[in-house]
């Protein structure tokens, strides 16, 4: 049976291959109680005892502005850490399946962004994220790099969780209508990252052509302001909200110690062509979400 170790058990993507990853081997999870990523020599030795044949990184620093001030630990965790684990994956001959970001891009493309495009972050997160990938690439381990964007779910720090608390705190909310993406549910990213390892672990023939970046993504594009209204819209318990009234705002007027890319949507089709998966449009995900609960 296949030994898959899982890094980040506890954050959004990570909570969700908890429950998918059995499917597919002996799942090993841990969260951050049990290793620290910037404890590099406990990283390696926890690659060293479990001799794992498949490593699943959904662990990250992921609070975009803070690592405006806090950029070494940001590195440690976003960069240096992957790399670890990937040299150790490539002397046990293991695979990394990773997350990356689409804030490595700089969002002047204007038509969603290939894995090819040149990537230029805007920000000390988005740069550690970009060293994470070199650092995994140049050990030569055979990995799966997935870049995502603006990701949901109703755990954890996110978007849609916040909109739901403040409509219910406030009557106005004023939402950034500039910014162009894709939400995705952490339970699709789950699901797509499952996909692609049972192709790696079945497939032995062609596993090793498929080591690469890949853009992980639902299908179609939207901004905050609209995102924003799609989640009070479809909001199961829209009668506690108090908010009768979302009002599109320009980023130039929400401060934050991190610039965003204005336009940021990966386009799919390498992942979907590689693995068969086929994405719906992003909104069919958030439906999905309040249709089944937690
Ligand atoms: N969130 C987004 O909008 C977004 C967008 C694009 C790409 N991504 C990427 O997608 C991946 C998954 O993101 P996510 O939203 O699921 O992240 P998340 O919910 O913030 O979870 C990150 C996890 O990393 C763990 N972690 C942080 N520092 C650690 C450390 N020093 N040692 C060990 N574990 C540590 C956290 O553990 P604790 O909970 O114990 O602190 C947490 O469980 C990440 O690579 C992220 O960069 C996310």
């Amino acid at each position: 049976m296949t030994k898959i170790l899982l890094l980040g058990k506890s954050g959004q993507v990570g909570w969700e291959l908890q429950k998918i990853l059995p499917l597919l081997g002996e799942l090993v999870a841990v969260g951050s109680a049990e290793l620290d990523l910037t404890d590099f020599n406990a990283v390696r030795r926890l690659v060293r005892e479990l001799k794992p044949e498949i490593i699943v990184n959904a662990a990250a620093y992921t609070a975009v502005d803070r690592a405006e001030e806090e950029a070494e630990r940001a590195m440690a965790i976003n960069a240096t850490a992957p790399g670890v684990l990937a040299e150790e994956a490539a002397r046990i001959g293991a695979w990394v399946a990773h997350y990356s970001t689409d804030y490595i891009f700089d969002g002047k493309k204007g038509s969603p962004y290939l894995e090819e495009d040149s990537p230029n972050p805007l920000t000390v997160y988005g740069q550690s994220k970009l060293a994470g990938e070199k650092a995994i690439r140049e050990t030569g381990a055979a990995h799966l790099i997935f870049r995502t964007s603006w990701v949901y779910g109703l755990r954890g720090k996110n978007f849609l969780l916040s909109i739901l608390r403040l409509a219910r705190e406030k009557e106005e909310l004023g939402i950034v209508d500039d910014q162009i993406g894709t939400p995705n549910w952490c339970r699709t990213l789950a699901e797509a990252t499952a996909c692609a390892i049972e192709c790696i672990n079945c497939n032995p023939a062609i596993k090793s052509g498929l080591s690469g970046i890949y853009h992980l993504s639902a299908a179609g594009k939207t901004n905050w302001y609209e995102f924003a209204g799609r989640i009070l819209a479809a909001d199961p318990l829209k009668q506690e909200q108090l908010c009768r009234k979302l009002n599109p705002i320009k980023t130039d007027s929400y401060p934050a110690a991190a610039r965003r890319p204005l336009y940021s949507v990966l386009d799919n089709r390498k992942f979907q062509a590689a693995f068969g998966f086929l994405f719906k449009q992003w909104d069919c995900y958030l439906r999905d979400l309040f249709g089944e609960g937690a």
